[in-house]
């Protein structure tokens, strides 16, 4: 039996006439969160020290185990966040102060037209006209870092002004297809299928150079199923679906899938091209 925080882990067997009992503490970070406990017959003699030794082994191996789980949430945490600052820095300050540029701008081309100086209007108009398209670059930068449309609309409104937003960005087709209108209430699990979503465009439009994308959210007896499929060239080889690279993106989309209890799988679709597919039971 496995004890961790406050939750017990037994197998099948356990429970059944099993009355000797060795144990080993379980902790993490100098605090205690759990114990191994093994039990044993009555009757069946085992070597005590050889056996608590494997034990403790055991114990160890999975405080070790249970610390790179905590390091893996932590750092896509720490992620999260620091995508979440650098979004709002880039809306609400870097993106107004080119805004009051802009402006400023505008205003310094009429006073100059005013006075008759024909170029230097000109250059005050151009300044004008490229603080504009900052403040958009920034604005877009910051949608993408930020998923806004997520925590007011919901998930399938995000996905759906995200593949627009691709699809504008890029030049390329990206449809997005909700079947049986699909509503996740967790946010946390909504960010993550945002987050996978986002990484499966970005590899299929940089390694594929797919310019089809189809992005579909289904739900159906209690399965939801969010696919990502593209035109583009496919994997090159066999590690790379496996997370077996030295990229980040598909182990963090692996990781997030595990979050909320989802498998994710990366086929080759017969047309040509990848269809990332995560699947998660909803009742
Ligand atoms: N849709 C796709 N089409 C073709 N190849 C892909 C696709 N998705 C992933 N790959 C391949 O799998 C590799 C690993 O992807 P992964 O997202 O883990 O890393 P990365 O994109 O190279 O780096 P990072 O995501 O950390 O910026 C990619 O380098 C690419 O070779
Ligand atoms: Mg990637």
């Amino acid at each position: 039996m496995i004890e961790l925080d406050g939750r017990r882990f037994n197998s099948d067997n356990h429970g059944k006439g099993l009355t000797h009992e060795l144990q080993s503490e379980i902790s993490v970070n100098g605090r205690a969160c759990g114990q191994l406990r093994v039990f044993y017959p009555e009757d069946k003699p085992f070597l005590i020290p050889e056996e608590q030794r494997l034990i403790d082994a055991v114990a160890r191996d999975l405080e070790m185990w249970i610390e790179r789980k905590r390091l893996e949430q932590a750092l896509v945490s720490i992620a999260e966040e620091q995508q979440r600052l650098i979004g709002q820095e880039l809306h609400d300050n870097l993106g107004q102060q080119i805004a009051s540029i802009g402006y400023q701008a505008k205003a310094l081309e009429k006073k100059i037209a005013a006075c008759g100086s024909v170029d230097a209007a000109t250059i005050a108009a151009s300044i004008a006209s490229q603080a504009q398209v900052a403040v958009m670059l920034c604005k877009q930068i910051a949608q993408g870092l930020l998923p806004f449309e997520l925590e007011t609309n919901g998930l399938t409104a995000a996905l759906q002004a995200f593949a627009s937003r691709i699809a504008a960005t890029y030049k390329i087709t990206c449809d997005f297809v909700c079947k049986n209108g699909v509503i996740i209430r967790d946010n946390d699990s909504a960010l993550n299928l945002y987050r996978i979503t986002q990484e499966a465009v970005n590899n299929a439009i940089r390694h594929g150079g797919a310019n089809h994308l189809i992005i579909s959210l289904a739900s159906n007896e209690g399965i939801l199923r969010l696919s990502i499929c593209d035109n583009g060239r496919g994997f090159a080889g066999t590690s790379a679906k496996n997370g077996m690279t030295p990229g980040m993106g598909i182990k963090i989309m692996q990781y997030r899938a595990r979050q909320f209890g989802a498998t994710l799988a990366f086929l080759k679709r017969p047309e040509g091209g990848v269809e990332v597919r995560l699947e998660m039971r909803t009742d």
